[in-house]
């Protein structure tokens, strides 16, 4: 009798990610979802039964990187049948049927808001195929994202999707003692470039009991250092008195000022008694778990960051002084062609008062250059603004023009690629400069850095440079004797030293010896004490 692939042994899943710290916890998720039903996870795709990747659309080269390995793949699906290829995430929800269509060796698609289903699509995929090759049938089902579940009844799939945070299975000894928590999904921002609302669905943020019960889980399972996960985080609120949906009371509009304080140095939202927003969960969350040795948070919205998240921070050691604060301008003209709802004063103003309130934080920031119609003194302001904010890095794009935005329907992309590309360089170098400055004022100090991984350095010499995409990961294989280890200060700057793969996920002190732009190199503390 021929073996099938429902009587094999053990099915293996090869799962890449691409995109932000959102795919890679929904990676995560559903990796352990896959792992409780059997499934075993492998770092090649060759030799695996399911190929997934999960998939970003914010740029169009963040789709060409999926687009050209879903081609690669066409002939090893042909002389391999029974391999699914899956895609998930952000480009499943964005180009859905047209990606079915364009490629025909694409066995499943889901979008974000459907990842509890990634197991029942698998074996649709799985059942269809075998079809396939007895010649039942010849047809392949494509099964697709959520569009229709997001539409019709969001809040069911909402509590579906709640289950899959909420069952997750977490190994910290296979991250380092580091873990993400999201505490929103989505965004309601409509950045005028922006597809995530698009992708991700409109913003709802997560009960906070829930948000801390999940933290607590981790922690108690090892976990030393908490990411809280959200596209603008401090917009964060949730009325514990009624239930909010996408439907729900509390949703702001688009726009919606939901507090005349806010962004103004005042509180963050204001809010009647029993809303929790972003300032109450981090206290929570920091106040009632001690053995969380970091919390930290990403992204914030530069609109409407009240000082009473500061103020939070400033009284909690263990909340990271590290913000990244996403200006992408220095123009008032393209902030508001942009919609980001902030002008480049108050933007300015809240990096004065994070310096009041947190001398010793590091920033970071994203810019896009060449957004329609950017002329050279728009460059020259951001330019400005750079050397005024002096963040610890930028993330510096170029403006890619993407589908069913209001800036593609409602502007040229008028700014020539050479020219995109020249301005890219110029803010680059410049903030190469201030990056160095900033590196080089921690050399002879030492910090207290927490241990996230072997570095890439010792990976790549390991041969196991499996992915790129995520720079830092545990690598089990490197043997546990004195090997490069990468880890992170309070700040975020990432420090690379020698010491035993046995620190990682833990917060030791080093001494910094010396700075590059993205790098502090130093020496495990007591070492140094030693050879003195
Ligand atoms: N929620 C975050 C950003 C998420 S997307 C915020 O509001 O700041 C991450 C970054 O990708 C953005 O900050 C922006 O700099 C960049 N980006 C998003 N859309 C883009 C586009 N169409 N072209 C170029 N860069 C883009
Ligand atoms: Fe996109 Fe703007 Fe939402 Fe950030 S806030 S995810 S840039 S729409
Ligand atoms: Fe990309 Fe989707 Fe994240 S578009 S940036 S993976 S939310």
């Amino acid at each position: 009798m021929t073996a099938t692939p429902e009587m094999t042994d053990t099915k293996t899943v090869y799962l890449k990610t691409f995109g932000c710290q959102m795919n890679v916890l929904d990676s995560d998720l559903v990796q352990g979802q896959l792992e409780a039903m059997g499934y075993r996870f492998v770092d090649e795709w060759e030799t695996a039964d399911v190929i997934l990747y999960n998939t970003c659309s914010v740029r169009e080269h963040a789709e060409n990187k999926v687009w050209s390995r879903v081609g690669e793949l066409k002939s090893h699906k042909t002389k391999n049948p029974h391999v699914i290829l899956g895609i998930l995430g952000c480009m499943a929800e964005r180009d859905g049927k047209d990606m079915v269509r364009k490629h025909p060796q694409v066995d499943l698609l889901c979008g974000p808001g459907e990842l509890d289903q990634v197991p029942l699509l698998i074996d649709n995929a799985m059942k269809t195929n075998l079809e396939d090759r007895g010649g039942v049938r010849n047809a392949k089902i494509a099964l697709q994202g959520n569009t229709h579940r997001r539409s019709a009844t969001y809040s069911a799939a909402a509590d579906t999707l709640e289950n899959l945070d909420l069952s997750r299975s977490f190994s910290a000894s296979n991250h380092g003692g580091a873990a993400y928590v999201r505490i929103t999904r989505g965004c309601n921002k409509f950045c005028t470039y922006c597809v995530v609302p698009n992708t991700r669905g409109r913003e709802v943020h997560r009960h906070p009991d829930h948000i801390f019960e999940e933290c607590k889980k981790l922690v108690e399972q090892g976990v030393r250092e908490i990411t809280l996960l959200g596209q603008t985080v401090n917009h964060y609120h949730y009325d514990v008195n009624e239930t909010v949906t996408i439907e729900g009371v509390h949703q702001p509009q688009v726009g919606q000022i939901l507090s005349p304080n806010r962004g103004t140095g005042g509180p963050s939202p204001v809010f009647s008694d029993g809303v929790v927003s972003f300032a109450d969960l981090l206290a929570r969350i920091h106040d009632d778990i001690p053995e969380l040795e970091r919390l930290r948070f990403i992204t914030s919205l530069p609109r409407d960051f009240g000082n009473d998240i500061l103020q939070v921070i400033k009284d909690r050691p263990r909340i990271c002084r590290y913000l990244h604060l996403p200006v992408q301008s220095g123009s008032n003209r393209l902030l508001k062609l942009m919609n980001r709802g902030y002008t480049v004063e108050e933007f300015k103003d809240l990096i004065d008062r994070v310096r009041e309130y947190l001398p010793d934080a590091e920033l970071a920031t994203d810019i896009i250059v060449g957004f329609p119609t950017e002329t050279d003194e728009d460059q020259a302001e951001t330019a400005e603004l750079l050397r005024y904010c002096r963040f610890k890095n930028s993330f510096i794009f170029k403006y890619s023009p993407r589908p069913d935005t209001v800036a593609i329907t409602r502007f040229d992309d008028d700014v020539a690629n050479d020219v995109k590309k020249f301005r890219n360089n110029e803010l680059l170098g410049i903030q190469a400069e201030i990056s160095q400055e900033i590196h080089d004022g921690y050399v002879g100090k030492t910090v207290p850095v927490f241990v996230e991984s072997v570095s890439m350095k010792t990976k790549k010499a390991a041969g196991n440079l499996a992915d790129t995409s995520v720079t830092l990961g545990w690598a089990p294989e490197v043997a546990k004797e004195v090997t490069q280890l990468a880890g992170r200060t309070t700040g975020d700057l990432i420090v690379c030293f020698d010491g035993s793969a046995d620190l990682i996920g833990q917060t030791i002190d080093v001494e910094i010896e010396k700075a590059a732009p993205l790098t502090l190199f130093g020496k495990l503390a007591e070492v140094a004490k030693t050879c003195e």
